[in-house]
């Protein structure tokens, strides 16, 4: 199948850091479709030779087991066009679109990774010039707009240039071999699904940490905070799969529709209850993994007294017949005690405890990184003394080690889904739309509400009161038990 994928933005951060390198792992892995070329486009003057050398010192920081050699390079690099355009100049589309036409490939792939601000202007130009034919897919990165009406701004343009099914939305954790896994562990075995429901589960955690801090990026996090650079998408993303009911096939629509179900059902948050059901942090210097690192508002480019929250803790229901009355705690931050994303299902304990000791619940931890496996924790009999207290052990299971040599990232995976029009792991619009319907009230709530968020020491798990959050219900966070 040939194929034309050109990146907008190919100077960018975005595109030498993840998107080339996942496309020379596609490449590299023989899974790239023949017949393919790649198109980077920037405002700088260069020749495809001078764009080559470029991203080949680019490839120098990325992670050595992803890195080419030289001869693959070269190979690679063969692939690789570049085009100068400016963005604001229409006959510069007109120009890319000679270019495609000039070939005729099947599928034109137009990558957006640039300023989301600019994903409407290049939509509209793209429609001016007649470059949403149905061969050509947009691919849109995160994040979709700042809020509600901008998502739906950038959405109205979308639709009015592109069918639904030529937008691919990325929410890059979909596209995590782990999160595939979800769909897996629910939909292709029998054993939990009958298990997965109010009736069994006490609660469910989903907590998605980083060590990192704001590195760089401080100018863009500060006006973005963790609500809407994890939660919004990703931790929301996490949530559907967990809850979402059986899709009839395993088409994106069918899946799709299962997934808005669960967002229409979540339960609303009012500006009381963000008070009592959201927590807000955001760290001070501290130790990180044996490291003293910077408090956020010493970050550089982060202005005074920002009130920006870099960890965000909340309790949640999904408001159905499953699910009503089960707690769904979700938690993120950044500068945590470990890079730990995680989805523990708290399960009931057993009616009528018969046996000594405290009885623990079951528990699943479906762990999504660093390590992708699974976890059950289940209560043994040792075979000792009588009466003595069962004893805690787990069932665990490495993905990454039984499946070694098939795993494939997320970025490739999902850019080789777009090239093949493969919809199932991006995120419709109306989906998106509804998430952001569901945290605007706790944006607004902040923004009435002067007191900020509540400091936290890097390296810890956040402010105490996303402890006593989850400790009101009678629980505690997987790694306080
Ligand atoms: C991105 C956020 O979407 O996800 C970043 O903008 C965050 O702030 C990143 O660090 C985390 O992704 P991953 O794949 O490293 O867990």
């Amino acid at each position: 199948m040939s194929f034309d994928l050109v990146f907008f933005g190919g100077t960018g951060d975005l595109t030498w850091r993840k998107l080339m390198p996942a496309l020379f792992q596609a490449f590299r892995h023989g899974k790239l479709p023949a017949g393919g070329r790649i198109l980077a486009v920037a405002r700088d003057d260069n020749s495809d030779e001078r764009y080559r050398e470029w991203l080949k010192e680019r490839f120098r920081e990325v992670d050595g087991s992803k890195r080419p050699n030289d001869e693959e390079f070269e190979r690679f690099a063969a692939l690789i066009h570049y085009r100068r355009m400016d963005l604001s100049q229409p006959e510069h589309y007109q120009g890319l679109k000679d270019w495609l036409d000039a070939r005729q490939a099947e599928t034109v792939v137009l990558y957006l990774a640039t300023s989301p601000y600019l994903f409407t202007q290049i939509c509209q130009q793209l429609g001016a010039v007649g470059l949403n034919e149905d061969r050509v897919r947009v691919v849109l990165e995160k994040p979709l707009g700042h809020d509600l009406a901008s998502a739906q701004e950038i959405n109205r343009v979308v639709r009015s240039v592109f069918k639904e099914e030529q937008a691919f939305r990325i929410d890059h954790y979909l596209g995590k071999p782990s999160v595939q896994n979800l769909m897996a562990l629910r939909f292709g075995n029998a054993l939990f699904e009958p298990l997965w429901r109010r009736e069994s589960i006490a609660n469910i955690q989903i907590t998605l940490a980083e060590e990192l801090g704001v590195g760089t990026r401080g100018a863009f996090y500060d006006g973005t905070g963790a609500l809407r650079d994890m939660i919004q998408n990703h931790a929301l993303q996490l949530l559907t799969m967990i809850a979402m009911e059986p899709p009839s096939t395993n088409d994106a629509d069918a899946i799709r529709d299962e997934k808005l179900k669960v967002l229409r059902s979540l339960k609303p948050f009012t500006a009381e209850t963000v008070v009592r059901d959201v927590v807000r942090g955001q760290y001070r210097s501290g130790n990180v993994g044996g490291t003293v690192v910077n408090g956020y508002l010493d970050e550089a480019k982060v202005p005074e007294n920002s009130h920006c929250e870099t960890f965000v803790a909340l309790r949640t229901e999904v408001q159905n017949w499953r699910w009503a009355g089960v707690p769904f705690y979700l938690r993120t931050g950044k500068r945590l005690a470990a890079r730990d994303a995680q989805i523990v299902i708290n399960f009931r304990q057993v009616p009528h405890p018969i046996f000594p000791g405290t009885n623990q619940a079951n528990r699943l931890v479906i762990k999504l990184q660093p390590e992708d496996g699974l976890e059950l924790q289940l209560l043994a009999a040792k075979g000792g003394a009588h009466g003595e207290a069962l004893t805690p052990v787990s069932l665990d299971l490495d993905f990454d080690k039984a499946f070694a040599t098939n795993r494939v990232g997320a970025y490739e995976r999902l850019l080789l889904d777009a090239i093949a029009g493969r919809l199932n792991l991006f995120v419709r619009s109306d989906e998106q739309e509804q998430a952001w319907r569901w945290v605007e009230p706790i944006l607004d709530a902040w923004e009435q509400d002067s007191t900020g968020p509540r400091p936290y020491n890097a390296g810890s798990w956040g402010p105490a009161a996303a402890s006593a959050l989850v400790a009101k219900d009678g629980f505690a966070w997987a790694e306080e038990q």
